[in-house]
């Protein structure tokens, strides 16, 4: 019997009449790409991925009536692995931009974020201006290192993880690191003699990237975020990990 209707889904699937096992997404399972190295919004606990998106996905999944599988990656596969189908939606800290725009949809913005400058204390970076000529780390294929390539003359380090562009800068390989506002806070305050620039490099939004042609799972997921908003459920999950200052 288990084999007969093994054959039928798969007749089924070549059909393209449903969601099929191999691709990741199944009626029930909602599957997350995302890169956990990149607290509060997604790290490891153990051998578990927290932080923000991973709960606020958690708390979409179940206003879905599905269940969350999360899929940790590059973060510069995270838009392919969403296009291709291998993951139904890329939750990921990730900022919304016109580029981003053409590949995926976003849902409405959940977060307002910003890219900030870690320098070392006593370094002559004082606010974004100060960053010409300068060598600067950033966690490639994000924002940081896509507007990094604005500054005259600077040079530009990419690494897969932004911890180890701190870390690059803890050594003195590089002069600043351009990042996220809220990594870089547990960053610094994990390290000694890091500091953050007062002036923000750029102000931006997070939001949830999902296929372009599944437009369902697009209007379900902004109704579920409205629904967290109005409850105060997404208030709640964020003021679980960042605590006001
Ligand atoms: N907000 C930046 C971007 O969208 C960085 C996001 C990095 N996220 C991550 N989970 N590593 O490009």
């Amino acid at each position: 019997m288990k084999k007969f209707l093994a054959v039928v889904m798969v007749a089924v699937c070549a059909m393209g009449l449903a969601a099929c096992g191999s691709k990741g997404s199944s009626d029930k399972t909602l599957v997350m790409a995302t890169n956990a190295e990149f607290p509060p919004y997604e790290f490891y606990e153990g051998d578990k991925v927290v932080g923000i998106d991973a709960e606020m996905a958690a708390a979409v999944a179940e206003e879905l009536g599905m269940e969350l599988k999360i899929e940790d990656m590059a973060f510069d596969s995270i838009i392919a692995a969403v296009q291709s189908g291998k993951a139904d939606m890329g939750v990921a800290g990730m900022t919304v931009n016109e580029d981003r725009l053409k590949n995926v949809n976003f849902s409405t913005p959940y977060t307002e974020a910003a890219q900030v400058i870690i320098i070392k204390d006593g370094s002559t970076v004082a606010t974004p201006d100060d960053l010409t000529g300068k060598k600067i780390g950033v966690q490639l294929g994000t924002t940081g290192d896509i507007y990094a390539g604005d500054i005259a003359d600077a040079t530009i380090e990419r690494y897969n993880k932004g911890f180890e562009a701190v870390q690059a800068l803890l050594q003195d390989k590089i002069d600043a690191v351009i990042i996220d506002r809220e990594p870089a806070k547990v960053f610094v305050s994990q390290n000694e003699g890091l500091v953050i620039v007062d002036e923000e490099f750029t102000v931006e939004d997070y939001a949830i990237a999902i296929a372009k042609d599944n437009e369902e799972l697009l209007t379900k997921i902004n109704e579920a975020l409205a629904k967290l908003e109005a409850s105060g459920k997404l208030q709640e999950i964020k003021d679980k990990y960042i605590t006001a200052e």
